[in-house]
């Protein structure tokens, strides 16, 4: 069994990784729809890995034998404009992410619960590379998003990425 509020806070990750999931499928649709295919791609792959993410959480909370609760999941709040937007916004919505592990880590260090730290150092790691990710993608686009061409090549780059089940076992 674990901590009242740190189950709380990991039965709302769930929701908040299910939401991420949806935010990303809603930008890779308007990538499709611009027809940037390649970055329709790799957001459809980012969802994925979202929709991953919540599994994981759903997976540790039964092997804990808590309860998992699943509420309603939010509309995306962001309306994707261009692809530039949809990029930062991306980003922005990293950075929250993080903010909400960063929180629960340092709510089951409060109680010394050991083994929710162990099992968020994944996702501590896992979001400095999807911070990455998405300052890569901004910066990139910032260099050639406005040269047809190297849009072209960049999209088709982005096109490559394919999705891969996570690391983490539990
Ligand atoms: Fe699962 Fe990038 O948050």
């Amino acid at each position: 069994m674990l901590d009242k509020k740190i189950t709380e806070l990991l039965n709302q990750q769930v929701n908040k990784e299910f939401y991420s999931a949806y935010l990303y499928l809603d930008f890779s649709n308007f990538c499709y729809e611009q027809g940037l295919d390649g970055f329709g791609n790799w957001y459809k792959v980012q969802a994925q890995e979202e929709r991953d993410h919540a599994m994981l959480f759903i997976q540790y909370l039964q092997n804990n034998g808590e309860k998992v609760v699943l509420e309603l999941i939010e509309k995306p709040a962001v309306v994707p404009e261009n692809t530039k937007t949809v990029l930062s916004e991306g980003l922005k919505h990293e950075h929250y992410v993080t903010s909400l592990i960063h929180n629960i880590y340092d709510a089951a260090h409060s109680v010394k619960d050991f083994r929710t730290m162990q099992f968020l150092d994944w996702f501590v790691k896992e979001q400095g590379e999807e911070e990455t990710n998405a300052e890569n993608l901004v910066k990139k686009y910032e260099l050639f998003g406005e040269d047809s061409r190297s849009l072209y090549l960049l999209d088709g780059e982005l096109g490559a990425r394919v999705y891969s089940a996570p690391s983490l076992v539990l």
